[in-house]
Order: structure tokens, then C-alpha cells, then sequence
């Protein structure tokens, strides 16, 4: 028996197998027409647009028929034809059709169009089979193939770091513990504490929330690497950007200081938005449409722009000037304190309309292992702020020095103990390095326009919500 080999939607719609029998497979968007002709609109994620299948219904069985509903996957077979209706330029004319799964009309939940994005997350199992959300996936896909197309071209090496860890990279001490342990019944040191030497690796184990120090260790052997991978924060922050689970790209290389850091941050976001356009520009012509009519507008003018590079110290006298000048911030700002998304934005939105890096902020608000400036009060970090995010990198020059490095550990209290061997690193070929973490999701928020980091991620974790 001849078996035809299936079309994807995405190749049908280029019209060049016109008049050609083909097959295709996929699942009902919509079903509309009368008592003669159905018309269905099918999709199989290859592309944001629809196949439009005419159905001559004296053909078909009508037990068939009655399955042909939203959300049934179809498998049919027909001859593609140029469209004589609106809205499509081919279309297929069944010949044989047949359901390889109904969805019950009674029950299926993505039966109207136009449901809320609230309403779309309590169903983040079907919310891909959404014009939305196809097109986020889509993208999400694209914007990781730039990324590592863009450290490839480079020279960049792939690193993988580990997801469970005996240390607090950041510092900040907001980690998922992982424990084999038997919560409801711990082992107890004569002194009452946990035992942790029962524990599966007979120490505190946590999840990581960042592979920087590890990937700081590749760098100091292959030059240039790169890590791409989740990340945990179990910050109790319920905001539109922030995730407990998350994707971090987090660049690291020897022998570059700040300057260029910052020239390879700004090249590499430059590149991600690009890659959007030069790909994605169905999906974003979607996206732009129902969700953010600047959406475009907006990537291309990032493009064209030179990021505005300024101190802390600067950001923070405009600010001021801006508080003297009567404006509102909901948080209180002076030097010292940690620029709220608010700041940011600010800065970002109204006062320079640009992506901003700030630099040289106060000590006290970066990790300790940010390289100390002359002044002893600042430290080489970077944050890179973009229109509608706030910050979407964070990243820094590191201190290379063995023992203003431990000296900074000690100050903000990470144990030697737990990084003994990061600063061993600094004690064997130390180098001037820098890097900077990119969070992946809030690349995506910029390039696909969306409002909520919950709806550029499959399936979300943020507090009490793990669903599925
Ligand atoms: O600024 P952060 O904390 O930097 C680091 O983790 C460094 N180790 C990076 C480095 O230098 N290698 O985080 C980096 C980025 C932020 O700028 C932000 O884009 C993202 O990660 N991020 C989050 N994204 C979603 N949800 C959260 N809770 C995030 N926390 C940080
Ligand atoms: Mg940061």
C-alpha cells in the first residue's frame, strides 16, 4: 500500500503543490458553513495561520461529521486548491477525512474565541493550541536559536552547570532547598539540629539560582563560554516579572573588562531582536495586532539606537531631580538604595526613551563577587534596562583579586567553606573577567510585547501556583 507522507500547514500555504494531492493533519479551530459545505479552519502549529479544509458534506458520513469540531484532530486527505473565498489563497478540498481524536463540544474549554489571558492560564495545558500562545512558543524557540547561533559565531563555548548546589551564588539566600530527608520525621545531631550528614549528599543542598560561579571556572580555562539553563529564586515576588523557575543565558570571558562587557551585552540583545524580526514575523505581526500595536515599532527602534551608558551615581541624581521636579515614585530613592522597576523604567521610558546601562553602583546592593572600584565604595556591575522590563541583564566586571574577594565573602557572610574553590580560582592564573546574566523570559516579554512573564513560559512556577 502507497502511504502519503504528511504536509506540514506551513509549506501547503506557500502554494507551490497546488493542484497536487497531499495530506495533511491537524486540529479544528473553527467549523462554520451551511447545510452543504463545511468550511474548517485546521492548524498544526507549524504556523500561525490556518489551512482552510472545504468539506462537500453529501461526501462524508454524517457520524463523521458531528466529530469535526474545535479542538478534534483531523487527518486528512485532498487536493490543494487555489481559494476562491476571502482570507486565504489555497485551500484543500477533502477527499478523505478521518478524526483521530474528537473533543467533546460540552466540555472543551477554548470554544469561543477571545479568552482572557487570566482565564488561558488556568488551562496552561491547552493554551498552546491559542493563536497566542503558538506563537510565544514559536518564539521562544527562535529567541533560543539566536542565542546560541550568536556565542557560536563568536567563539563562545556551551557550558553546563549544575542545578543543585551546595552554594548561594547571588547571596541572597532566597533558594529551594533539596533534601531526601523525611520532613515529617528529621534526623537529629545530639545538639538538635538537622543532621544533614543523613542527607543525600550529607550536606544543605539547594537549587541554584545561578551558574555563574561555576561558569566563571570554564571561562578561566576556555576563554569564552556560556551557560543556558533554569534558574530558582523562591523570592516571595508576585510581579508581572518575576518567575520562582526561570531561564538564565549567562555569558562569562577572560581577559574583558566592563567597557567590553557592556559592548557584548548590547551587541548580543541587538542580535536576539534581529533574529525576531528576520524570523518571526508572523507570529510578531499577530502579537503586534491583539496585544501591543508599538510592538514592532519598538524592536526596531532599540535596533537603531545606542544604548545610553551611565553611572549609578548619575541615575540617581536624575531621579532626584525628577523627585524634586514633582514627580511621584511609589518607593523612596537616594544613593544607596536599589533602583525599583519603577527607577528603572523611569530612567528607561521617560527620561532618556532608550535602553540605559547602568553602572558603578554602591557595594552594599551587588553579590560579592562584583569587582571593587578605586573609590571603595562602588563596584563594577552592570544592569541593563529595558522600555516596559526594567532590568532584563544583570552582570558585572568580577573581582579578580584573591583577597579583596574574600574579603567581600566574608563581609556579606558567604562561608569559605561553601566557595573555597571559587576562590581558588583566584588564587592559580587569576585573570580581569566579566559576564552578565540575561533572563530569557524577560527577553521574551520585550520581543513578543507581552504584559506578564507567566504568558511567555509554558508552564509558570511562581508562588503557590505549580499546576501543572
Ligand atoms: O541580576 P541577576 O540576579 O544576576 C545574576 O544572577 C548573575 N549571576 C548574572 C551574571 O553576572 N552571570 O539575574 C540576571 C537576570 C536579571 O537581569 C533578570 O533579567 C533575570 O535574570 N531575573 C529574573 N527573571 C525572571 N524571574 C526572576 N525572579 C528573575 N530574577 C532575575
Ligand atoms: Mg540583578
Amino acid at each position: 500500500m502507497y502511504i502519503m507522507k504528511r504536509t506540514k500547514i506551513i509549506d501547503l500555504l506557500r502554494g507551490e503543490l497546488v493542484g497536487q494531492q497531499v495530506l495533511v493533519k491537524g486540529w479544528v479551530r473553527t467549523r462554520r458553513g451551511n447545510k452543504a459545505v463545511s468550511f474548517v479552519a485546521l492548524n498544526d502549529g507549524s504556523i500561525i495561520h490556518n489551512l482552510q479544509i472545504v468539506l462537500d458534506l453529501a461526501k462524508f458520513s454524517p457520524e463523521e461529521l458531528t466529530l469535526i469540531t474545535t479542538g478534534a484532530s483531523l487527518s486528512v486527505v485532498g487536493t490543494l486548491v487555489a481559494s476562491q473565498g476571502q482570507g486565504q489563497t489555497v485551500e484543500l478540498q477533502a477527499e478523505r477525512v478521518e478524526v483521530l481524536g474528537a473533543a467533546d463540544p460540552t466540555t472543551y474549554p477554548l470554544q469561543k474565541k477571545g479568552h482572557s489571558l487570566e482565564f488561558l492560564r488556568e488551562i496552561a495545558h491547552l493554551r498552546p493550541r491559542t493563536n497566542t500562545f503558538g506563537a510565544i512558543y514559536r518564539m521562544r524557540h527562535h529567541m533560543a536559536m539566536a542565542i546560541h547561533s550568536f556565542f557560536h559565531e563568536r567563539g563562545f563555548f556551551y557550558v553546563h552547570t549544575p542545578l543543585i548546589t551546595a552554594s548561594d551564588a547571588e547571596g541572597a539566600g532566597q533558594m529551594f532547598q533539596v533534601t531526601t530527608l523525611d520532613l515529617e520525621n528529621l534526623p537529629r545531631t545530639e545538639e538538635g539540629a538537622v543532621d544533614y550528614k543523613e542527607d543525600f549528599f550529607a550536606r544543605p543542598t539547594s537549587l541554584t539560582v545561578s551558574g555563574q560561579l561555576e561558569g566563571e571556572m570554564a571561562a578561566m580555562a576556555l576563554g569564552a563560554i556560556y551557560t543556558f539553563g533554569p534558574t530558582f529564586r523562591a523570592e516571595n515576588s508576585n510581579t508581572p516579572r518575576h518567575l520562582a523557575e526561570f531561564w538564565m543565558i549567562e555569558p562569562e570571558v577572560a581577559f574583558l573588562e566592563i567597557e567590553e562587557n557592556m559592548d557584548l551585552a548590547e551587541d548580543f540583545i541587538k542580535y536576539c531582536v534581529q533574529w525576531a524580526l528576520d524570523h518571526c514575523m508572523e507570529d510578531l505581526t499577530f502579537l503586534s495586532e491583539h496585544y501591543d500595536k508599538e510592538l514592532i515599532e519598538r524592536l526596531r527602534f532599540v535596533l537603531a539606537q545606542p544604548f545610553k551608558r551611565m553611572t549609578y551615581t548619575e541615575g540617581i541624581e536624575i531621579l532626584e531631580a525628577a523627585v524634586a521636579a514633582g514627580h511621584k515614585f511609589e518607593f523612596p530613592i537616594y544613593w544607596g538604595a536599589d533602583m525599583a522597576s519603577e527607577h528603572e523604567r523611569y530612567l528607561v521610558e521617560e527620561h532618556f526613551q532608550r535602553p540605559v546601562i547602568v553602572t558603578d553602583y554602591p557595594k552594599e546592593i551587588k553579590s560579592f563577587y562584583m569587582k571593587l572600584n578605586e573609590d571603595g565604595k562602588t563596584v563594577r556591575g552592570m544592569d541593563v534596562l529595558f522600555p516596559k522590563i526594567g532590568e532584563i541583564i544583570g552582570g558585572s566586571e568580577r573581582e579578580a583579586d584573591y583577597d579583596k574577594l574574600l574579603q567581600r565573602a566574608q563581609e556579606v557572610g558567604v562561608p569559605e567553606k561553601d566557595i573555597w574553590w571559587y576562590l581558588d580560582s583566584r588564587r592559580y592564573g587569576t585573570a580581569p573577567h566579566s559576564g552578565f546574566g540575561l533572563g530569557f523570559e524577560r527577553l521574551l516579554l520585550f520581543v513578543t510585547g507581552m504584559a506578564n512573564i507567566r504568558d511567555v513560559i509554558p508552564f509558570p512556577r511562581t508562588p503557590r501556583s505549580a499546576e501543572f
